[in-house]
């Protein structure tokens, strides 16, 4: 029997009782929907998944989402476009080459961020398996956005109500000194907007819903809503917020995008660390689900 135990503050439950290789019922399935609800993350030690499994898995959730990364000429991609390769590794599994363009978009993951936030319809859930970890560092931190958004000021929280932030995949990489996409990339990836405070359909919650992808803050003088936006992430990534998940070969981290956010850490990258993401995507955009609440 699927066991849940609570290892972290409220939003990390360790899930015992469950082998991810096996079919998932559907009386599983919706005791870990609604222990998502609660946590925002879910743990799964020693699992022995491969690809397969890890897709048919994450597909009892729904519609899987793809890769961002547009194909270029030269590049063949190591995973199934449905898997985001969260690892330093090329094609025939050699450790990327410091100047090599894969891995310095790849550092864009170490600032805190959403997953698949620059896009209208982002991604609901996200499933990170552990192939190969470094001996040290590499590990993910979490920050609790419910939990945040709960201890604003009340001045505050009437401040970001009802705002809207544009996420845009490009200039998270600008700001970290990387701007090498061809117009093509550009193109695909327009700024998509969000609400800035979400409410969470499964438990009502609110949460801020924030990024290294917000750029602007609508109706906003663009310095006036960068400043709001830094302010707000400082907030939300204070120690109290936040879980850091040392990594272990064999674990599947299963968050919630709607109540988390997440960055990845350093470790030294001559070190294999191979992890490999899937998303589950919502069904409607943000901006659609704000008016139907
Ligand atoms: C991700 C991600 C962080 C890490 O999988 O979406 O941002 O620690 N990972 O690699
Ligand atoms: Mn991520």
């Amino acid at each position: 029997m699927v066991e849940f135990k609570q290892v972290h503050s409220l939003f990390v439950g360790e899930v015992s009782g469950i082998d991810l290789r096996d079919p998932v019922d559907a009386e599983t399935q919706a005791a870990l929907v609604s222990a998502l609800d609660t946590y925002g993350m879910l743990v799964f030690h020693d699992q022995k998944i491969d690809d397969e499994q890890q897709m048919a898995f994450s597909a009892r959730f729904g519609p899987l989402g793809q890769t961002a990364i547009v194909k270029r000429k030269g590049y063949t991609p190591r995973l199934n476009p449905h898997f985001t390769d969260i690892s330093n590794l090329d094609e025939n599994s050699e450790v990327l080459a410091l100047n090599d363009r894969r891995r310095m978009m790849a550092l864009g993951n170490r600032l805190w961020h959403t997953d698949h936030a620059f896009r209208p319809i982002p991604s609901k859930y996200s499933l990170l398996f552990a192939h190969a970890v470094p001996s040290e560092g590499g590990e993910t931190e979490f920050a609790d956005m419910r939990a945040a958004y709960d201890a604003l000021p009340d001045a505050r929280k009437a401040q970001v109500a009802d705002k809207v932030a544009m996420h845009s995949l490009m200039y998270s990489r600008e700001v970290i000194g990387f701007t090498d996409f061809a117009p093509e990339e550009h193109a695909a990836f327009p700024p998509a907007p969000h609400p800035l405070v979400r409410t969470h359909s499964g438990s009502g919650r609110k949460s801020l819903y924030l990024a290294a992808y917000a750029s602007e803050i609508r109706d906003m003088p663009v310095p006036d809503g960068r400043i709001l936006l830094r302010d707000l992430t400082e907030h939300a990534t204070q120690r109290q917020f936040v879980y850091t998940h040392n990594w272990r070969v064999g674990d599947l981290l299963m968050w919630d995008n709607r109540s988390l956010m997440h960055r990845a850490g350093d470790y030294d990258m001559t070190q294999r660390r191979d992890l490999r993401r899937l998303t589950v995507m919502q069904e409607i955009s943000t901006m659609d689900e704000a008016r139907v609440a």
